[in-house]
């Protein structure tokens, strides 16, 4: 934690009692039945999904958010931290992208004055770890919370999805389900909690395959496939089918059953993504070899399932018995530079 802890732990009152300064502390989520792809014909800043998806809470990958009012400055200020604490090279992209989100923000909570927000995750950023699902639900709360708003969960989560689809679902913590919703206003559009991180204590390990920030973003990848992918009508009509599958293995803790549409949607998605014009391969060689790693060895009986988002990394779902031979096996795997390991995480809060 080092200088992040000691510069900005403890919120603070202003003279009404409002609170001026809140630390929101929010989990990456990774999709077991994923996301691809923006609801057509509704309004870009409402981020609404052309699918439902299906997640898990991840707690040991977080984001830690701190919110102040700042009434001096013209614009909202973002500072990012890295996981040691020290301020990153401001990306003006993720500025641009912040500022536009606090506007939101203001809306949401009834108006109020510029933030300074400083935001450090404890993992990397931008290679396919969901640091933007733990990063925008931090700031939704942080944000509304120092601006002396107290929202519900299911609002926090809809002003989450605004920043991105994934962050509607890091409010929850445990398994949580994403709704596509019909409402041309997103109302319809929320996260809800399916089961507790206790329910089915599963854990999983990433298998980090690079350091690099990856070439395409989710939203202009999305964008590219919905315009040009002749399967992507398909994508959607068999998205109902596999929320019901993972619904119903989490329900009965069957592992084979939720392994089953994990991968089913994992690659339909980037056979989807491949699909593009042009193609979109988020893929690496190790990728391909951790793929026929993660089924061979279930097939040998380890329980044991890949899934992969936008980017190479490929996050490996285990039961908690066999995880640490799971990160055993993984390091031996050619291409694997490391592993991050987690378990299931809490719903985000403020600290
Ligand atoms: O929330 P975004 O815009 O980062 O998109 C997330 C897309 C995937 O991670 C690939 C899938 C998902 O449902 O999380």
């Amino acid at each position: 934690m080092g200088s992040f802890a000691t510069r900005f732990a403890g919120d603070s009152c202003c003279a009404r009692g409002t609170p001026v300064k809140t630390t929101a502390i929010a989990h990456a989520n990774i999709a077991l039945v994923k996301y691809w792809g923006k609801r057509a014909g509704t309004a870009p800043e409402l981020n609404l999904p052309a699918v439902g998806s299906l997640s898990i809470t991840l707690g040991g990958l977080s984001t830690e958010t701190t919110a102040e009012l700042a009434p001096d400055l013209a614009e909202d200020d973002f500072c990012m931290l890295d996981a040691a604490g020290e301020p990153l090279p401001p990306d003006p992209r993720m500025v641009r992208r912040v500022r536009a989100f606090l506007d939101l923000v203001r809306d949401r909570a009834g108006g109020g004055s510029r933030l300074r927000v400083v935001s450090r995750n404890d993992f990397p950023t931008g290679a396919g770890l969901a640091s933007s699902a733990s990063g925008f639900a931090a700031l939704a709360l942080a944000g509304t919370r120092a601006l002396g708003a107290d929202l519900p969960p299911g609002e926090l989560s809809s002003l989450a999805r605004c920043g991105s689809g994934s962050a509607a679902r890091s409010v929850f913590g445990g398994f949580v389900e994403l709704e596509r919703g019909t409402a041309e206003d997103g109302h319809d559009c929320v996260a809800r909690p399916l089961a507790a991180p206790d329910h089915w204590p599963l854990r999983v390990v990433v298998a980090v395959t690079t350091e690099q920030h990856k070439a395409i973003g989710s939203t202009a990848g999305m964008q590219r496939t919905a315009e040009t992918s002749p399967f992507f009508a398909a994508w959607v009509e068999s998205h109902p089918a596999d929320l019901a599958a993972a619904r119903d293995a989490i329900a009965a803790r069957d592992f084979d059953r939720l392994a089953a549409v994990t991968e089913l949607s994992c690659l339909s998605m980037h056979g989807l993504m491949l699909s593009a014009r042009p193609g979109l391969v988020y893929w690496n060689a190790a990728t391909v070899e951790l793929i026929h790693s993660v089924r061979a060895w279930r097939a040998a009986g380890v329980p044991c399932c890949f899934t992969i988002d936008a980017g190479p990394q490929v996050k490996v779902v285990c039961e908690a018995s066999v995880a640490d031979e799971v990160r055993a096996r993984l390091t031996e795997v050619p291409g694997v530079l490391r592993t991050i390991e987690s378990g299931l995480g809490q719903e985000a809060r403020s600290v």
